[in-house]
């Protein structure tokens, strides 16, 4: 790929060409938890913008520029107050939606406050994450996902930090054949202390855990299909004796997957980039049968994180804890048994920004390359204004946006177009929310 492409693709700043398509959606801006403290507000970096996040106290979230428009010094400093944020170094004042409010040190009878209104973009809080709308035009309704539709007790949220580019790690989650082999355990651990960890199940109705299937069967068959959401991509094995595993993930447009993680839960990650050179992954945990443990969920994820940075413990500055030994015995990684950080390690270690001059698509790299052809379309439909993109929401009621289906299944070869849609509508038939069908 040249290089204007490629950087057609991965920048994000407001004027870029992903930029702008990017800002059309709803994009995760923080976690709810970050906000739970006795001072609620925190700094946001969001594709190359600097932002300031805070809960008034009334309870309304703000999403404002970090410099003050008057003299530009940063309001994460600032003194929240009942309606809003007031700038330490002459008291203006602003309203959750950005209009300065007041000007305490300006004559009495003067109206300019009125004419000040910073930056400011809408934000929705729903199950444990804060979404921001940084676009042009109508802000559109949340999309109707099972992650957005379940009730807060069925979703987990949390985050962690990659050093790179949102691109390359947004593809690691689009590549059904990597699995085989960045995340081979060469032993099956007990299925009964899987909870909350991905890839330890064992296949819908079988005793065979899915690291098993993963292990044996490395070539797998891909099949894509283009939907209102993004792309479905159908990974099958075909095992012995007529029978075929179908594990069927998605891509989310612009920048999520949506993937099972176990027979009870999916996981809807979204890349968001920070700048061009660092991003975040926002999961959204969803149960389909009980209320999550979110406790201990937090518990295993935080001991891999640093806060307030949600950086990995694991990083390029301590070889993601590498050991050789590890790797000729028990992982085809040597670095651990936390699949993400196998994922942080194939993204990161591409360079910041991977240079995709250099690369060779492969067969298995099918839903990479319809993903960049579908972001390459709906850039150009947004440069030309055209904003009925895919997995846009186009008005209140649109509940076209999907589930969308995320499992692994195993049924007759002769049945694989099928099979896995039953195993699907059993699950939401007996899932305690009102899971779209
Ligand atoms: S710089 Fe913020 S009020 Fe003057
Ligand atoms: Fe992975």
């Amino acid at each position: 790929m040249k290089r204007d492409r490629s950087e057609l693709l991965t920048q994000t700043g407001s004027g870029t060409g992903a930029g702008k398509t990017l800002r059309q959606y709803w994009m995760p801006a923080a976690l709810s938890d970050e906000l739970n403290s006795n001072r609620p507000l925190v700094p946001i970096r969001l594709m190359g913008e600097d932002l300031v996040l805070f809960r008034n106290e009334n309870g309304e979230l703000g999403l404002i520029d970090r410099q003050c428009p008057h003299r530009g010094v940063d309001l994460c400093y600032g003194r929240l107050e009942k309606e809003g944020l007031r700038c330490p170094f002459h008291g203006w004042y602003f309203s959750t939606d950005g209009q300065c409010l007041e000007q305490p040190a300006e004559p009495e009878d003067s109206i300019l406050f009125k004419k000040i209104k910073t930056t400011a973009y809408p934000v929705i809080e729903r199950n444990g994450i804060i979404f921001a709308f940084m676009g042009k035009g109508e802000v559109p309704a949340l999309p109707t996902l099972d992650c957005l539709e379940a009730p807060d007790s069925h979703v987990f949220s949390f985050k962690g930090l990659w050093q790179c580019n949102w691109l390359q790690a947004l593809e690691v989650g689009i590549d059904p054949a990597h699995p085989s082999f960045l995340h081979r355990f060469f032993k099956d651990e007990d299925p009964e202390d899987q909870y909350g960890k991905q890839f330890r199940d064992t296949a819908a109705n079988t005793d065979i855990p899915i690291t098993k299937i993963l292990r044996d069967y490395h070539r797998p068959q891909i099949e894509l299909e283009e939907t209102y959401y993004g792309i479905r991509i159908k990974t099958l094995r075909h095992l012995e004796k007529g029978q075929t595993h179908i594990r069927v993930t998605n891509q989310v447009f612009p920048c999520a997957i949506s993937i099972p993680m176990s027979n009870t839960m999916t996981i809807t990650q979204w890349h968001v980039p920070i700048d061009d050179q660092n991003c975040f992954w926002y999961a959204m945990f969803t149960s389909f049968t009980e209320p999550i443990d979110k406790a201990k969920m937090r518990e295993q994820r935080l001991a891999e994180h640093t806060l307030p940075d949600y950086a990995p413990l694991k990083n390029k500055a301590n070889q993601y804890g590498y050991n050789s030994e590890e790797q000729k015995n028990l992982t085809y990684t040597g670095m651990g048994m936390d699949i993400n950080v196998h994922d942080q390690w194939a993204c990161e270690s591409m360079g910041t920004i991977q240079n995709r001059a250099k690369e060779h698509l492969s067969t298995t790299d099918k839903a990479i390359s319809a993903y960049r052809r579908l972001l390459f379309q709906t850039i150009a439909k947004v440069e030309k204004g055209d904003l009925n993109i895919i997995g846009a929401v186009m008005n209140e009621n649109d509940d076209s946006i999907k589930g969308p289906i995320a499992l692994d299944a195993i049924g007759s070869t002769a049945d694989c177009d099928t099979f896995w849609r039953d195993g699907d509508a059993k699950r939401k038939a007996n899932c305690p929310w009102n899971a779209d069908l």
